[in-house]
């Protein structure tokens, strides 16, 4: 464990659960618990409940779970090291610097010092005379001298191994510069190549201003077009946007939101410093989130075509599940926002911001850009798509106006408009419901179980299994108890994720009657969120459970002890009809 036990305790004592979660969550009273709206997954029902006896936090609609720490981990998506050090600053305290927590940071340090210095290496590069025609290509794309420092921007040379031979100059092992996606390794001699060759290099920073990762373009036309750092240890490429460390002390509460490098850096030159975009994917809800800390409203500037405006459409629905109002700005006349800066200039640009539509008003326009509503049964079709796009929106003042406005351009009464589109609310209503009851049940039957990928292979098992360790982590010291100390071992849990429940439970026995915040950081936020499930599960038995526990561990012990003779020996096989034939008797 990365603290001290005492250190953990007189943190978790003065960041009261309920109070650093209210910052988040407006909780309610019910009974002795608190409960809220998950900011987890998007409800409008309250399931994220705050269990005041044990501080802990479940939620029943998506399984988050655990403690206040992973709470933090979760909301603010950071590391165990790094939420410790969040409550620590909130709560007044000074973090001990242990061994381990020390060596998990210098871990890091060490990715975020290799990346500045190849970061530096590139830009270096940029500028040397002899890559004179890496710079004319970025400049005649526009980019001006000062913004190519400000933003880091450099060149990867076409050679195969001058980063990797400067960063190993400056004493960084192979296994570092592979793992920081720097280099790959040649199958045949085992040998380091750089992996950008020939490419723009844009580096990718976190919000501390550390170098985390690289975009890096072809110069010309070769494919493919955009190399990106893939994960690594200090880059999530889900969790984070391009230039929010420049963006985020510069909104206004808005951010413009493109789909690449290039747009934003040119957006950013013309002064829209509250330009970002995400890193080669498709919007993550975790970057929603993200978002919706710095803005309310986004202005989506995604390339004009089919596929910037499919990929608008998700946005719109991903931002206003997390609350954030969008404004859906429409490039005409250039493909993308960098070419049409470029082609009408900013103050263009700033009119087109000041103009752009709601999202209500740009899905009506675009279904109204695909009828003729002089034919009859076209127009049914713009009504049919009008009605059901409307029965998603919420407020009903903004529906109103468009009803109004819908009736007017159809000639059918507003009245009519308005039942119809009450009842594909109804409907909709229904299907969710069913929906929600489908999920739970596929849920319950293991499937999509990321934290525990054999619950699948035999539900019943690990049901008892949970059950188990549930109860143990309640009541740890049933492990010595006399009616369960031989029941107990490793090898009667079935499933990796038990066998590792259950050697924390070990491990930390005598921690745990304070709690499940003993475990530290042996487990991911979720993962911490199954085995609150567990607890939660088991809280309601209070007398018998020592029974229980022993019921339970026989039953696993048997299922085990049967899997180990039947293991497909002619052995086994006869072990096995010998065993049948004595209980026959
Ligand atoms: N992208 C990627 N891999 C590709 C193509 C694109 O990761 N093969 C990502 C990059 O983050 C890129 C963004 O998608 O910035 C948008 O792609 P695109 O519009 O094709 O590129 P631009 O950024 O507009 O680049 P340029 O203007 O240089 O063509
Ligand atoms: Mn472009």
């Amino acid at each position: 464990m990365a603290f001290p036990q005492e250190f953990i305790h007189e943190l978790k004592a003065r960041c009261n659960i309920e109070d650093v979660i209210s910052q988040y969550v407006q909780l309610k009273r019910a009974g002795s618990n608190l409960t809220g709206c998950c900011p987890f997954h998007s409800e409008k029902t309250p399931s994220f409940t705050v269990f005041r006896n044990n501080e802990n936090f479940y939620c029943f609609g998506c399984g988050a779970g655990g403690d206040v720490i992973t709470f933090v981990m979760k909301m603010e998506n950071v590391d165990y090291v790094t939420a410790i050090e969040h409550l620590a600053a909130r709560a007044g305290l000074t973090v001990p610097e242990d061994g381990n927590a020390m060596r998990a940071r210098v871990n890091k340090e060490r990715y975020f010092e290799m990346n500045k210095l190849a970061a530096r290496f590139f830009y270096d590069s940029l500028i040397a005379p002899e890559n004179k025609d890496a710079l004319s290509y970025i400049t005649g794309r526009g980019l001006t001298p000062a913004i190519i420092k400000r933003f880091g921007i450099g060149y990867a040379d076409t050679s195969w191994d001058s980063l990797t031979g400067y960063l190993m100059s400056k004493g960084f092992e192979k296994e570092e510069i592979k793992n920081g996606f720097l280099a790959g390794v040649s199958q045949k001699s085992g040998r380091l190549f750089d992996y950008f060759r020939n490419r723009i290099m844009f580096p990718i920073f976190d919000l501390s201003g550390n170098v985390i990762a690289f975009g890096g373009r072809i110069i010309g036309d070769g494919k493919p077009k955009y190399l990106n750092s893939s994960d690594t240890p200090v880059f999530k490429k889900s969790r984070n946007l391009y230039a929010l460390n420049h963006a985020k002390n510069n909104t206004d509460s808005s951010l413009i939101l493109c789909e690449g490098y290039m747009d934003v850096v040119a957006l950013q030159q013309a002064g829209f410093v509250n330009a970002v975009a995400t890193l080669g994917t498709a919007l993550t809800s975790e970057q929603t989130r993200i978002i919706s800390r710095y803005a309310n409203t986004v202005y989506l500037c995604y390339d004009s075509d089919e596929a910037g405006q499919r990929a608008s459409k998700r946005a719109i629905d991903m931002l206003g599940d997390v609350g954030v109002k969008v404004k859906v700005v429409t490039v005409e006349g250039a493909k993308d926002p960098d070419e049409y800066i470029k082609k009408y200039g900013k103050a263009s640009f700033e009119k087109l911001l000041k103009g752009s539509d709601g999202h209500i008003e740009y899905a009506i326009k675009n279904i109204s850009s695909k009828y003729n509503l002089d034919i009859p049964e076209q127009k049914l079709a713009y009504l049919d798509e009008c009605c059901q796009m409307l029965s998603g929106v919420y407020s009903d003042i903004e529906k109103e106006i468009f009803v109004q406005r819908i009736s007017a351009e159809s000639g059918i009464a507003a009245e009519i408009i308005r039942n119809e589109i009450k009842k594909r609310q109804i409907k909709t209503h229904r299907r969710a419901v069913k929906d929600a009851v489908r999920d739970d049940i596929n849920k319950s039957i293991g499937y999509g179980d990321r934290i525990n990928a054999d619950s699948a292979k035999n539900l019943s098992t690990v049901k008892k299994e949970e059950n188990l360790l549930g109860i143990l982590m309640i009541r740890p010291e049933f492990i010595n108890s006399p009616s369960l100390k031989e029941l107990l071992s490793e090898e009667i849990f079935q499933c990796e994720f038990s066998k590792k429940v259950w050697r924390e439970i070990c491990r930390n026995a005598d921690a745990l009657q304070d709690g499940i915040e003993t475990f530290g950081d042996a487990f991911t936020a979720d993962e911490m969120g199954r085995i609150v499930q567990m607890t939660v599960r088991r809280n309601e038995l209070k007398n018998n459970s020592e029974a229980v526990a022993a019921e339970l561990a026989r039953s696993l012990r048997k299922e085990a002890d049967r899997k180990k003779s039947d293991d497909g020996s002619d052995d086994s096989f006869f072990k096995r009809i010998e065993e049948l034939k004595k209980t026959k008797k």
